[in-house]
């Protein structure tokens, strides 16, 4: 059975095989160590197997979605989407009334994920992510919470 709980930084090792496998733009070990002490970082796990992992921060009621990947290969199967509703569900607990995030202009499965759950794009903000040896535009998505409500 799988099941949604939080990560601290006794799962560095797991998270940075997770990523390392199938994030093709990992945060590496320091940002992990850092949002791993200092955000809100929640799991989906299967048993002691760590499926998916994502990670939030709250600044009054804005909960800003810092990262979310899923195994390689487990997706297309709803862990994302079961992830991220449970993250934020979990996240206005703590006064989150509204989710910010930025995604690749190109990461067009994410931002499939994002408006399947009811985010609305906002604009964009040009070369935000290094690319090779150029940069990528971002992607500024929103929705307030609960999602769908
Ligand atoms: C983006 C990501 C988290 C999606 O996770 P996932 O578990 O595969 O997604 P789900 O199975 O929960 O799918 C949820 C929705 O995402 C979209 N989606 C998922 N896979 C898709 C695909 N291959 N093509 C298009 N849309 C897709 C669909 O809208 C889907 O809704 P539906 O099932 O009703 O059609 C995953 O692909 C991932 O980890 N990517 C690498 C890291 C990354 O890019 N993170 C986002 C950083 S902003």
């Amino acid at each position: 059975m799988k099941r949604v709980a939080m990560l601290g930084i006794k799962h560095l090792e797991q998270c940075l095989i997770l990523e390392t496998r199938s994030d093709p733009h990992p945060w590496g070990r320091d940002n992990w160590l850092r949002s791993l002490r200092d955000d809100h970082c929640l799991g989906l796990w299967e048993g002691t197997e760590l499926l998916a992992i994502s990670c939030y921060c709250l600044v009054l009621d804005e909960v800003s979605l810092l990262n979310i990947v899923v195994d390689a290969d487990s997706r297309g199967q709803g862990v994302g989407r079961r992830l991220l509703t449970e993250g934020l569900e979990w996240m206005q607990q703590f006064g989150g009334a509204r989710c910010l995030l930025e995604v690749r202009l190109s990461n067009t499965v994410a931002r499939s994920l994002y408006s399947a759950l009811g985010f609305a794009e906002d604009g964009i903000r040009k070369n935000y992510y290094p690319l090779g040896d150029g940069f990528e535009h971002a992607v500024l998505m929103s929705a307030d919470l609960p999602l769908g409500g």
